[in-house]
C-alpha cells in the first residue's frame, strides 16, 4: 500500500543577522517617571519588546508575538533628561520562533556619558494571516560573534524547553 509523502514546507532562504538589526532611541520625559523621580522600569520594559519586535518582524517580514522574555536585572538607573536607547538583534531563528538579545544603554545628553543598564533576551513567534505560528528564515550568522551568540542562543531554547516541560508537569501534577 502507497503511504502519502509528508507535505513538507518550501525551504526559505536565510538571512543575515545585520538584515535586521533594530534600534530605538528616546528621550526621557516626566511622564516617564516613576513616584521616585526616576525611569520607570516599565518604561524601559517597553521599549524593549517593541525593539525587540522590530528586529524579529524585520528578520521573518510577519506579525509577530512575544512569546517570552528571560530574566532581566537594572544595573543602574535612567533620569529624566537621559535618552535611553535599545539595539535589538536576533541571536536565532527556528521553525517558527526568533530569539532576539537587546541591549539597554542610556546617555546622559550633558556630559555624553553612556550607561549599561540591562540586556536580556526575548522569544518572538510569527504568525501567518490565520494568528497561527508559521515558518521563519532561517538566521545567517556571519561573524563569529554572530556564531556565538547563535550558538549561545541555541543552549537556550534547550534550557526553555526544559523549563516548560517541567513547569507543563507540574501544572498536570495540580490539575489531576
Ligand atoms: C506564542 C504562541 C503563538 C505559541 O503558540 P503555540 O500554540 O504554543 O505554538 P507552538 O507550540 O506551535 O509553538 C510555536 C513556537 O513557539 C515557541 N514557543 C511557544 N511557547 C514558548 C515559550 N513560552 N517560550 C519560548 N518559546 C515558545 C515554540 O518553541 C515554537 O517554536 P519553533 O516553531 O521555532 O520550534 C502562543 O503561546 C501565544 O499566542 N501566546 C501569547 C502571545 C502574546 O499574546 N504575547 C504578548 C503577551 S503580553
Amino acid at each position: 500500500m502507497c503511504e502519502a509523502a509528508p507535505v513538507s514546507e518550501p525551504a526559505l532562504a536565510p538571512r543575515p543577522s545585520a538584515a535586521s538589526r533594530a534600534t530605538i532611541a528616546q528621550l526621557m520625559e516626566p511622564g516617564h517617571a516613576n513616584p521616585s523621580g526616576n525611569v520607570d522600569g516599565g518604561v524601559i520594559m517597553r521599549l524593549v519588546d517593541s525593539a525587540g519586535a522590530i528586529a524579529a518582524a524585520r528578520h521573518c517580514r510577519s506579525r509577530v508575538v512575544t512569546a517570552a522574555l528571560d530574566s532581566m536585572s537594572f544595573l543602574a538607573p535612567a533620569y529624566i533628561g537621559d535618552v535611553v536607547t535599545v539595539h535589538a538583534a536576533v541571536n536565532d531563528a527556528n521553525r517558527t520562533s526568533m530569539e532576539v538579545g537587546v541591549r539597554v544603554e542610556v546617555e546622559d545628553l550633558r556630559t555624553g556619558e553612556l550607561r549599561h543598564v540591562s540586556s536580556a533576551h526575548l522569544v518572538f513567534v510569527a504568525l501567518d494571516e490565520q494568528g497561527r505560528p508559521t515558518p521563519v528564515p532561517p538566521l545567517l550568522a556571519e561573524t563569529e560573534v554572530e556564531r556565538r551568540r547563535q550558538e549561545q542562543a541555541r543552549v537556550r531554547r534547550q534550557q526553555r524547553a526544559l523549563l516548560r516541560s517541567a513547569l507543563a508537569a507540574k501544572e498536570r501534577g495540580t490539575t489531576h
